[in-house]
C-alpha cells in the first residue's frame, strides 16, 4: 500500500508508532503543517484525510495507509494561492503565521462540513435546508484551531467571505 500525500504516492514508515505529523514534517520535510501541543488541543498540525480535517499528531502513518492526504503545500502555492489563503491576506488573519496552515486546513474541510448539512452546537434551526453561515457558526466549528497571536476576528472574516463567495 501507499499513503498519496498531495497527489504523490509515498511509503508508510516501517516504525508503525510514528506519527502522521512526523512522516510528513520529518521524512517527506513537508514543514507547512506544523507541531504546537502534539496532543489534540491546539490545531496547528491539522491536515486533509480524504477531505476530512485531522489533527496529523494524534494519528499514526499506518492509519492513514492506501488514503489520500492534502497539507497546505497541496491547497495552494505562492503563485495559485487557495480562496482562503487569499482570503486570510486580505482580512489580516495571521500574525506570525505558525496556526496558519492548520487553520485554513480546517476550514476548508469545515465549509465542506456545513455545505454537507453537518450541524454544529450552535446551529439554531436544525430542519431549515441548508445551514445559515454566521461568524458564530464559524467560531463554534472552528474553537479547535487556538491563535496564539490572536488573529481570530481576522480567521472569521476570512472564513465568512469564501463561505459567502462559495453559496453566492
Ligand atoms: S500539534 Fe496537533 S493538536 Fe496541537
Ligand atoms: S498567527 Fe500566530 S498563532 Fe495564529
Amino acid at each position: 500500500m501507499a499513503i498519496v500525500v498531495n497527489g504523490t504516492r509515498v511509503a508508510p514508515p516501517d516504525d508503525p508508532r510514528v506519527s502522521l505529523l512526523d512522516l510528513l514534517r520529518d521524512r517527506l520535510h513537508l514543514s507547512g503543517t506544523k507541531i504546537g501541543c502534539n496532543q489534540g488541543a491546539c490545531g496547528a498540525c491539522t491536515v486533509l484525510v480524504d477531505g476530512k480535517r485531522v489533527l496529523s499528531c494524534l494519528t499514526l502513518a499506518a492509519q492513514v495507509d492506501g488514503r489520500s492526504v492534502v497539507t497546505i503545500e497541496g491547497l495552494g502555492s505562492a503563485d495559485d494561492l487557495h480562496p482562503l489563503q487569499a482570503a486570510f491576506i486580505e482580512h489580516d488573519g495571521f500574525q506570525c503565521g505558525y496556526c496558519t496552515a492548520g487553520q485554513i486546513c480546517a476550514a476548508t474541510a469545515m465549509l465542506e462540513e456545513i455545505a454537507a448539512g453537518m450541524p454544529s452546537y450552535v446551529t439554531e434551526d436544525l430542519g431549515a435546508d441548508g445551514i445559515a453561515i454566521s461568524r458564530d457558526e464559524i467560531r463554534e466549528r472552528m474553537s479547535g484551531n487556538l491563535c496564539r497571536c490572536g488573529a481570530h476576528n481576522g480567521i472569521v472574516d476570512a472564513i465568512l467571505q469564501v463561505a459567502t463567495e462559495k453559496v453566492a
